[in-house]
């Protein structure tokens, strides 16, 4: 199996559509009129979910006039948020099959079927031709792909000149190795996470300039920390799009689990220090 195979095996869930339907319907949504708010809960599959979104669309000085780019967009929430907020018009692109289709399905039921389009590809292997987005979007993908070079790379030719590039993902932090299973990869062998510094310069390497660098790690610990000690229940375990996934609590949650106690000091530093830092950054050229 190729590693493009492996990461959309990870990712694939049996009957995903009807999974999500059967959970709006149980929170009381008409699945006849759904908005993305509505889907917000289920469709954002990244640390911080829709708040995060929002940070990375005002970070990117987002106004609606943008012809966009999501790459690895998932089930599409967060096209669907720039679609709806901004109206802009967004392409997205996975290489989970499944995620596509349910990404159009959402996109019909929530009216937006004229502003967003997905498709099925890899991100390594952009189809679409250079220059043809004024912004090249990207939350939590990065970390399932090892050729970065070529990742940018490709991100910088659809690029019109002067667009940007705004990504999220989870970085390489001082800890080492994260717990596995992760929310991205089941083992190491599709977990491909760079150390800031590393990043920059492949951003660079490419002729993409770096405008903005914003990293919410501490925030991010500090959830994980008050969640566990409100009864552990962890965000991925509350989405109701990964019920299969719920024993699967997030690195960064495993850690705030083993280390919250705080009798050991040092051992409660590493752990903020992170295994896995989150970054969210803007890239232009
Ligand atoms: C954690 S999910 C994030 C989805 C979406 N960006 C979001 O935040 O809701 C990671 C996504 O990246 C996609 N992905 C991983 N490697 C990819 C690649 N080489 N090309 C395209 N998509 C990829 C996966 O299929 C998956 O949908």
């Amino acid at each position: 199996m190729s590693r493009a195979q492996t990461v959309a095996e990870h990712y694939a869930r049996r009957a995903l559509a009807d999974t999500i339907l059967a959970a709006l319907e149980a929170a009381g949504k008409d699945l006849d009129h759904l908005t993305p708010d509505d889907l917000a809960p289920v469709d954002e599959f990244h640390s911080g979910q829709r708040n995060a979104t929002v940070r990375l669309a005002q970070l990117a000085g987002v106004t609606g006039s943008e012809r966009v780019l999501d790459v690895g967009c998932g089930i599409g929430g967060p096209s669907r948020y720039l679609a709806s907020r901004y109206g802009c018009r967004v392409a997205g692109l996975d290489l989970t099959a499944d995620f596509v289709a349910v990404a159009q399905m959402l996109a019909q039921r929530t009216g937006l079927a004229d502003k967003v389009a997905y498709r099925q590809g890899d991100a390594l292997d952009l189809p679409f031709a250079e220059a043809s987005f004024d912004l090249v979007w990207s939350q939590n993908a990065a970390m399932n792909i090892a050729d970065r070079a070529r990742l940018y790379g490709e991100m910088r030719r659809v690029l019109k000149p002067g667009g940007r590039l705004a990504i999220q993902d989870v970085a390489a932090g001082p800890g080492g190795e994260p717990f596995y299973p992760t929310p991205w990869a089941g083992d190491k062998s599709i977990s491909f996470l760079f150390a800031p510094q590393a990043t920059r310069a492949t951003l660079e390497g490419v002729g993409l300039r770096v405008v903005a660098w914003h990293d919410p790690t501490r925030e991010s610990l500090e959830q994980a920390i008050a969640g566990q000690g409100s009864g552990g229940r962890s965000a991925a375990a509350a989405r109701p799009a990964y019920p299969d996934r719920a024993e699967f609590p997030h690195g960064l949650e495993k850690h705030a689990a083993k280390f919250a106690g705080g009798k050991d000091q040092a051992r409660q530093r590493r752990a903020r220090a992170g295994v896995a830092r989150e970054r969210i950054l803007l890239a232009s050229w």
